[in-house]
């Protein structure tokens, strides 16, 4: 054999027990930092799913209505937990009207409805002028619009429910409750914050 085909066995290939033992503990540590960069770039989606989204944060955050100016017979609309929320302006004329119709409602006391106790009354309000509601009807969830006559109060369209201007509904509509009112509270004249309220 020429020195030529010789294996090239020289002293470069030839790796001592230290040398061994260094390159083991370069590859440990290597893989180390791979490993915690992976851990870490794993962990961040799910610490993320942890914190609630800015959507979710903001669909169940307390909400602000301008009621600056509010008519009788108008209606503002916002979205509270992704809920329809009505601010209603009412005059004395709506109220009495109400009152006289009392006895075709299926729960004129809302005993069997859903209000917060300040708004068990005769009007279902902190403010006699000012009504409250989410605007879903209590049959099956449809949104009712306003009654033509706006002392009528609202009808929904799906089935045929009406509810007057405190949102109680008449007899024989399919929708069996009054509409629902969500905790409020008047942060001043002319602001409503909704999800939030005074009973705290
Ligand atoms: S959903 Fe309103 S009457 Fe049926």
């Amino acid at each position: 054999m020429t020195e030529k085909n010789a294996t090239p066995f020289a002293a470069d290939n030839i790796v001592t027990e230290d040398e061994k033992i260094k390159r083991r503990r370069l590859l440990l540590g290597v893989t180390g930092v791979v490993g915690g960069v992976s851990v870490a770039v794993a962990a961040t989606p799910f610490m993320s799913s942890l914190r609630p989204s800015k959507k979710a944060r903001a669909a169940g955050a307390p909400i602000k209505i301008n009621i600056a100016g509010l008519k009788p017979g108008e209606l503002r609309r916002d979205v509270w937990r992704l809920k329809p929320v009505w601010v209603f302006g009412r005059d004395q004329e709506m109220l009495q009207h109400a009152k006289s119709q009392e006895e075709q409602l299926t729960d004129p006391a809302s005993t069997a409805s859903v209000q917060p106790a300040y708004c068990q009354n005769e009007n279902r309000s902190i403010k006699e002028n000012i009504f409250v509601a989410i605007g879903l009807c209590t049959h099956l969830g449809c949104s009712p619009g306003q009654a033509t006559n706006k002392k009528e109060g609202f009808l929904c369209a799906c089935h045929g429910s009406r509810f007057d201007v405190a949102g109680r509904v008449f007899g024989g509509s399919p929708a069996p409750d009054n509409l629902i009112i969500p905790p409020h509270r008047y942060s001043n004249d002319d602001e409503i914050v909704i999800g939030e309220d005074d009973s705290a």
